[in-house]
């Protein structure tokens, strides 16, 4: 509503001064921040600066103009700036309207229609444990992907396994020396950590162990069957905690080809390389160089295996022929920022030009008490097993306050998921976050359970009523707890397209949190379930909106909303 209305002011200047003086002037729309100075504040300075006139003489002018919307309620002139009221009686009226017609599609954008994005996020190495950070890489990921399609974008989502390189060496060594099929297949991914700490506990006594484990993964590579037999059998046994954590999150994949299925598409890529006169010998490995500001990549080791970037660069042209994107979204960890930087440097020396479509969507670290939350080594904290710590205490919660919901643990579920995940997305992505699971599950504060129970209270308010839209109290409106809260739910859209062009949930988290924040204030003031039909039509109509948008946005985060909690 706003959006379409400062657009439409920003434009009927700008055309004015198009015609009248053939001049170009970029007009700034702005919200004030005190609202009493109005909705809508246009500062004149460039336009001054353009038509050197005194500034009350070009104030009076562009008045004489904007009076003409009919959007606009009053204009005032305080100094350089032009202040609008609007008339936010129909304002407000139409957006309610709009929403509740639209339901979970209000709020669609197309800004991406037409275009194609692939997305690469989750990506667990998976001999190893599920991460931290493939955890964050899934939710981030996740949320991206839905607001892009909310947007208007086609999107590819793969999840790039990392399921080859030397750990599956390590792993392969391991097992042949100190593993036992029985153990392992009672309790495979605890066994598989469990040898694959021990192969790093040996190998700092007894180096020739990597050795051992390079020559394993070069057998893999030349497709020795009895290896490859054994990989096999290790990335299914691994992939299933994977894949308990995705049923848990509700997170799907369009791929799951991960690092192992570009082992036969590699050596095409290094032939380029060659061919194009890139590759250079250095101490026996195959490297190309990136110029004096990116150290070389490692395309070959000596002993002729491939690399990460040879696998990411076999990867990045074979998705560019699958699925002919206009942007590839890497949501990855800050740690690996060099290693996109060389993948761009080396496909813009091979001479393509789309390596500005290439996005290292990249995020901080989790900390606890300021340390990094580690799976690493012997004491693994699984993240499974957080997963269901958080649920638990979720559910330790719903019990106390409403022992006699049914579905307590579906509901619980819900719940601790929303509080991992919105502790997550809240945080700019590209900063470390301090993470605190028990103050994220509380049903207050800045919180996904916060969100979810402001949900259930506005849906425990509207239940089974009748809402006649057009029978509203339209002048209540104009009171500011009502057209604060409208003015957020219109603003919904705009929230996602930037969410969409920053690949960045913590907008719409943030959003979402200052709507339930909004909604709380306007239900401490007013009674929602009024006598007066007509104030009551409006105000159910407020509350029902205020839903629409909350669930919808949660949903776009990768969190389920819940009817009673
Ligand atoms: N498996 C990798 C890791 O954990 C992340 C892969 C990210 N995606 C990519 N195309 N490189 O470090």
């Amino acid at each position: 509503m706003i959006e379409t209305i400062k657009q439409q002011i920003k434009q009927t200047l700008e055309a004015y001064y198009l015609t009248q003086y053939h001049l170009e002037i970029g007009i700034i729309v702005e919200e004030p921040k005190n609202p009493e100075l109005g909705d809508i504040s246009v500062p004149m300075f460039s336009v001054v600066k353009a038509l050197r006139k005194p500034m009350p003489d070009i104030v009076k002018e562009a008045i004489q103009v904007l009076k003409t919307l009919d959007s606009v309620e009053d204009i005032q002139n305080v100094g350089a700036f032009i202040n609008l009221k609007l008339l936010k009686t129909k304002l407000a009226e139409d957006v309610l309207k709009k929403v509740l017609l639209e339901e979970e599609t209000y709020g669609s954008s197309t800004i991406g229609n037409g275009k194609r994005v692939t997305l690469d996020y989750s990506a667990p190495n998976i001999a190893k444990s599920f991460s931290v950070g493939h955890l964050r890489s899934t939710m981030i990921g996740n949320s991206i992907n839905l607001i892009l399609k909310k947007c208007g974008y086609e999107t590819f989502s793969i999840n790039y396994l990392g399921d080859w390189g030397t750990q599956f060496g390590k792993m392969i060594v391991a097992y042949k020396k100190w593993g036992n099929l029985e153990v392992i297949q009672k309790n495979p991914i605890q066994e598989l950590t469990n040898l694959y700490v021990r192969f790093h506990e040996e190998a700092k006594e007894n180096p020739s162990l990597d050795d051992e484990a390079r020559e394993a993964f070069r057998k893999m590579e030349l497709q020795d069957p009895e290896y490859l037999e054994l990989w096999r059998w290790i990335r299914e046994e691994s992939l299933k905690e994977s894949t308990q954590i995705y049923d848990l999150l509700g997170v799907t994949f369009d791929s799951y080809n991960g690092e192992a299925f570009y082992n036969d598409k590699m050596e095409g890529v290094v032939e380029e390389l060659e061919y194009k006169g890139l590759l250079r010998e250095d101490q026996g490995a195959q490297i190309v160089d990136l110029g004096e500001d990116v150290p070389p990549a490692l395309i070959k080791r000596s002993d002729g295996g491939s690399l990460y970037i040879t696998r990411d660069l076999a990867a990045v042209f074979y998705r560019k022929k699958e699925y002919q994107f206009d942007k590839i979204l890497y949501v990855v960890g800050n740690e690996q920022k060099l290693h996109f930087t060389q993948l761009k440097r080396l496909i813009t020396k091979m001479g393509y030009d789309f390596a500005d479509q290439i996005e290292h969507v990249n995020f901080g670290l989790y900390l606890t008490n300021g340390k990094k939350m580690s799976t690493r080594s012997g004491r693994v904290v699984k993240l499974y097993d957080v997963l269901m710590k958080a649920i638990g205490l979720a559910y330790d919660l719903i019990d106390a306050k409403n022992p006699q919901l049914k579905d307590k643990e579906q509901t619980a579920k819900a719940v601790g998921i929303a509080a991992i995940v919105f502790g997550d997305l809240k945080n700019y992505r590209g900063l470390d976050a301090e993470f605190d699971i028990e103050q994220s599950v509380k049903f207050e504060g800045q919180t996904g359970p916060y969100l979810q129970y402001t949900g259930v209270r506005i849906a425990s308010i509207i239940r089974e009523k009748e809402i006649h839209l057009n029978q509203m109290d339209i002048e209540v409106f104009q009171k500011p707890h009502y057209f604060d809260l409208i003015k957020q739910i219109a603003s919904f859209k705009t929230t996602l397209e930037r969410s969409a062009s920053e690949y960045a949930p913590s907008i719409l988290a943030k959003y979402l949190l200052g709507l339930a924040q909004s909604f709380n204030k306007f239900y401490s003031i007013e009674k929602i379930n009024a006598e007066e039909e007509a104030l009551r039509n409006a105000n159910f109509a407020i509350a029902k909106a205020t839903r629409i948008v909350l669930n919808e946005g949660l949903r776009l985060l990768g969190i389920s909303y819940v009817e009673e909690m």
